[in-house]
């Protein structure tokens, strides 16, 4: 079994700049119904003080690549950016974080993804975001022909399934074993997305997106027919934590700790990502469970979806959880 440097990884998807403007008092959520129900009132004219701004950089396939770097795994990023300073401020920061940065490409139509996220007391936020060299991908750009990497991790691709179709099959050809969080994007075509399954070894969605693709209720029932499509599926549910399987035993996880959420970006990416990079290595599954759900808990404690990800020397520590054999 390879371990740390040895492994390799390549993150394929997205990256933004994200930029977090926060401690405002004109950001109180209006109306006091649930937290979907409430939104931020900006008056037309109006000129809103603000007095905290964060600059960080997102983008599902960036934040993973960090958590394996900060795992001491070899991750490459491969995604597409502007010629543009957001672009500029998302290679420094993989450059920071030791991310092979040799295949990303620049699009010359677009801008690199952008977004403004509106923070309030209360840890919620309004997102405005602009996609832009986000969700506009050339198969030419991907492509893994001469790549030598044990896995592909691949979050969003924006719902461009003739680069996932080439992704996956040159990936398979070459031997790598493939991690999916599909995105938004691809859900909508459950089955385009169904067919691309039976190349994907690790399947990782929350309990909402699972649904758009099997029956089921819970989601142990979800992760259960989830198997019959791939050999090892994952569903998470924010803070009720996680159901796991790779088909030998069934995990099901609460929550790793019990902590003020400041900021929720990046929280899957977090917990997929902090479970890849503990799977790689051979650990098992529930060691796998326990440091992506440690990882996307420190994560949400902070601004931006980098900032928290765990580095090689974080101790974890026990967490609520219980296997059985799968009948
Ligand atoms: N409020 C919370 N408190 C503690 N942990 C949380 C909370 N929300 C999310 N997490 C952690 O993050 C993991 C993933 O969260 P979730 O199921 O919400 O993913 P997601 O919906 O894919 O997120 P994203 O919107 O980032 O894609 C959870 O399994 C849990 O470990
Ligand atoms: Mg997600």
């Amino acid at each position: 079994m390879k371990s740390g440097k040895n492994i390799k990884i390549i993150s394929v998807g997205a990256a933004v700049q994200d930029v977090f403007l926060s401690h405002s008092d004109e950001f109180e959520p209006v109306s006091d119904r649930s937290a979907h129900e409430q939104f931020m009132k900006l008056e037309l004219g109006a000129k809103a003080d603000v007095n905290s701004i964060t600059f960080s950089t997102g983008g599902g396939a960036t934040n993973a690549a960090v958590t394996f770097t900060r795992q001491r795994l070899h991750a490459v990023f491969m995604g597409t950016i502007g010629d543009d300073p957001a672009g500029q401020a998302v290679l420094n920061d993989l450059d920071r974080e030791n991310v092979d940065t040799s295949h990303v490409s620049y699009s010359d139509k677009y801008h690199t993804g952008y977004s403004v996220l509106l923070l309030a007391p209360t840890g919620e936020r309004t997102i405005l975001t602009y996609r832009g060299a986000s969700t506009h991908y050339h198969a030419k750009y991907f492509d893994l022909s001469g790549v030598d990497g044990d896995w592909l991790y691949v979050s969003s691709m924006a719902g461009c399934f003739d680069v996932l179709d080439k992704l996956f099959t040159q990936a398979k050809r070459n031997g790598m074993k493939i991690m999916f969080n599909p995105g938004k994007r691809e859900l909508a075509h459950p089955n385009k997305l169904k067919s691309l399954l039976d190349d994907v070894d690790v399947l990782s969605v929350n309990k909402e997106e699972m649904a758009h693709i099997v029956e089921g209720k819970t989601s142990e029932e979800l992760v259960t027919h989830a198997l019959n499509l791939v050999s090892v599926a994952i569903v998470s549910d924010g803070p009720n934590g996680v159901v796991a399987s790779d088909g030998k035993t069934i995990v099901t996880a609460g929550m790793y700790q019990d902590v003020k959420v400041i900021d929720r970006t990046g929280a899957g990416d977090a917990f997929g990502s902090g479970f890849l990079s503990q799977w790689a290595q051979g650990k098992s599954l529930v060691d796998s469970i326990v440091f992506g759900s440690a990882n996307s808990t420190s994560v949400v404690q902070h601004i931006g979806a980098k900032t928290g990800i765990l580095h090689h020397d974080a101790r974890l520590h026990h967490m609520p959880l219980h296997e059985k054999p799968v009948k």
